[in-house]
């Protein structure tokens, strides 16, 4: 058989052009469209994000106005979207249901979908507002509580929580939910970005896009991390045994989640973010338990890796989970609530995909059998 070179998980391979997100993994940078995320999440929210990431540039005042106003009229679900809520699989996860509700509204919705780059996606804002109010309903309903529908004068992440807990969260808890959004809105080529780009490629729907996009998410390899790291600070318990729990997992050769990262070599960027409204958050609930036993893990860690001369630092599920935590959200919600900020990473990465559009088709390395001699059924033995 003749060699030829391949690359498993398409590492290091350029699949695509893209001017959507830049992710400087030594330098520990990332950008959204040309915009520091440092700076987004201090000044911007996510709506003016989605809207930077699907029309290319910061809105004008007007602008930003007019697209806040449409998104929030998307928010709430139509009844029979409910019903699905109400009668999907008692057992399923949340994951599942937004897989299928994202299928679902792509036949819902009155105006068929344009295979354009101008697709309705970016006037219907159906995936980008109701995803949120699907994963609130989802949790509510499972909990025997009753729907609440969302308001239109809070910010995406306020009213995310308010959807959940039936009651406005704090000023502070609202903004911090919304910037966490921000701050995961889009992050370059990865597995459940490229799926919605090979979707899109083939001129599906846009829904069908983040419907299976949502799919590779949903995979322990991808989301899901953080909540792995709120399982590890449960099984340490206190700040006083995370030395030990640390080193342990090393001798054992696990691999400490919330660590590491492909394409950082230093702390992620968002890690340190997600560090200060931790840090925020904690002291305004007066509950630094997470954060202690986090510090802790990562001072353990860094002393092994120093002497290991291994550069891994913490990525974004590190403190993610924790925030998330004092905010309320239970662990089986944090993969979703990667979806609700995603899914405009996503719909930005399937418009681009359109501009430029050629389908995606690798090649593959034969390594079956030889032609062989078909044997008919009464020969076979
Ligand atoms: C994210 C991740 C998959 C990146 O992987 P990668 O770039 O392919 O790096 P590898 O898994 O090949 O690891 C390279 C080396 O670093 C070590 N390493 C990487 N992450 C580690 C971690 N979290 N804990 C301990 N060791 C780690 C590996 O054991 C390996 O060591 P070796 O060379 O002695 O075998 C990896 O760091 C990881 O599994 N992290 C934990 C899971 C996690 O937090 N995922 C969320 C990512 S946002």
């Amino acid at each position: 058989m003749a060699e030829t070179a391949y690359a498993k998980g398409l590492e290091g391979v350029v699949a695509a052009e893209s001017a959507i997100s830049l992710i400087d993994g030594k330098a520990g940078k990332l950008s959204y469209r040309g915009y520091a995320i440092e700076d987004l999440a201090r000044h911007s929210d996510f709506e003016e994000v989605t809207y930077l990431l699907l029309y290319e540039r910061l809105p004008a005042r007007g602008q930003l106005e007019a697209f806040r106003r449409s998104m929030r009229q998307g928010r709430d679900l139509s009844a029979p979207v409910l019903d699905m809520v109400r009668s999907f699989p008692p057992g399923a996860h949340p994951m599942e249901l937004l897989q299928s509700v994202m299928a679902y509204l792509s036949g819902y919705v009155e105006h068929r979908i344009q295979h354009s780059a101008l697709c309705n996606c970016r006037q219907t804002l159906h995936q980008v507002a109701q995803i949120a109010t699907t994963v609130a309903a989802f949790k509510r309903l499972r909990a025997g509580e009753s729907y609440v529908p969302p308001r239109p004068d809070l910010s995406h992440g306020a009213n995310f929580l308010y959807m959940l807990r039936g009651a406005e969260p704090e000023a502070y808890e609202g903004e911090i939910m919304d910037k966490c959004l921000v701050i995961h809105a889009e992050h370059g080529f990865n597995a459940s970005t490229f799926t919605a780009r090979v979707v899109a490629s083939t001129l599906s729907t846009c829904y069908s896009s983040i419907s299976a996009a949502m799919g590779a998410l949903y995979g322990s390899l991808h989301g899901g991390a953080n909540e792995q790291v709120m399982t590890m600070v449960d099984e340490i318990g206190r700040k006083e045994n995370a030395a030990a729990w640390v080193n342990r997992a090393l001798d054992d050769k696990k691999k400490v989640i919330g660590m590491g990262h492909r394409e950082y070599k230093v702390k992620d960027p968002r890690a340190n973010i997600l560090e200060r409204y931790l840090v925020e958050i904690s002291e305004k609930k007066g509950d630094s338990r997470y954060y202690e036993i986090l510090k802790e893990v990562e001072r353990a860690f860094r002393a092994r890796m120093e002497t290991a001369g291994k550069p891994i630092y913490p990525n974004v599920d590190f403190f993610s989970g924790a925030v998330y935590s004092l905010l309320g959200i239970p662990k089986q919600l944090f993969t979703p609530v990667f979806a609700m900020a995603r899914v405009s990473g996503w719909l930005a990465h399937v418009l681009e995909q359109r501009v430029d559009n050629r389908i995606y088709r690798p090649e593959s390395l034969y390594t079956g059998p030889e032609p062989l001699t078909y044997i008919p059924v009464e020969e076979r033995v």
